[in-house]
């Protein structure tokens, strides 16, 4: 089935996601062009990628499950923390939950997230670590729209990166961040500027998208 096509704002507004070190967050905070990231959410007080933000002078909301009674209460609390910064698109860069039912029903289709790995194969919270238990040569990263599943949405983008013979799980896991990096921060630019279309699986980027 062939979606409308998703067309952009005059003055896109991008929400990022994340749980960990935010390196990702940060390769987007500097080098965002043509939109503006306008607020960093975390379901970690702790995480590093909040205070990425706050030096960027990016507005933070923190939801941490511990506050809320119940998983699917935290689910709307993490909508109502979105719905304040009033996004064109949401970035999930290191955010380690699966998205429920409120937010993919407010935002669906314009939530995207980036994986460590060559998606369908090695989905999951730990893509690195068991596509090198697996023995693959070469692994990469995905940029996908998210949908009910996990990992399992629509695929915007992929880029390949080689296993090294001596590569442990975190050499690896840098070598894919640095390409990731760079597929994440073109493909934000690309959605949030010119629009993109689904067509069944097939994701389209682009001004013809249009
Ligand atoms: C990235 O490699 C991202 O793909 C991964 O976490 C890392 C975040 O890096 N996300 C997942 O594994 C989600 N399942 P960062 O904290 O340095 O930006």
């Amino acid at each position: 089935m062939t979606e409308e096509p998703q067309v952009p704002a005059s003055q896109p507004r991008v929400a990022v996601i994340v749980s960990g070190s935010g390196t990702l967050l940060q390769a987007l905070l500097d080098n965002a062009q043509g939109y503006t990231i306008s607020s960093v959410l975390s379901d970690r007080a702790d995480a590093l990628g909040l205070e990425r933000a706050r030096a960027a002078g990016v507005p933070t909301a923190v939801v941490e499950l511990k506050d809320f009674p119940d998983r699917a209460s935290w689910d709307r609390g993490l909508l109502r923390a979105v719905e304040t910064f009033s996004p064109d698109l949401i970035v999930l860069a290191g955010f380690m939950r699966i998205i429920g039912e409120p937010l993919l029903s407010t935002y669906g289709g314009r939530i995207i997230n980036t994986h460590p790995a060559l998606l369908p194969a090695f989905p999951g919270a730990h893509g690195v670590r068991d596509a090198l238990a697996h023995g693959v040569k070469v692994t990469g990263c995905s940029v996908i729209i998210v949908d009910a599943g996990t990992d399992t949405g629509p695929i915007v983008a992929q880029q390949a990166v080689d296993v090294l013979d001596d590569d442990s799980q975190e050499s690896l896991h840098e070598r894919i961040k640095v390409v990731e990096r760079n597929l994440l921060v073109d493909v934000v630019e690309q959605m949030a500027t010119t629009g993109w279309q689904v067509d069944g699986r097939r994701v389209r980027l682009g001004r013809a998208a249009g």
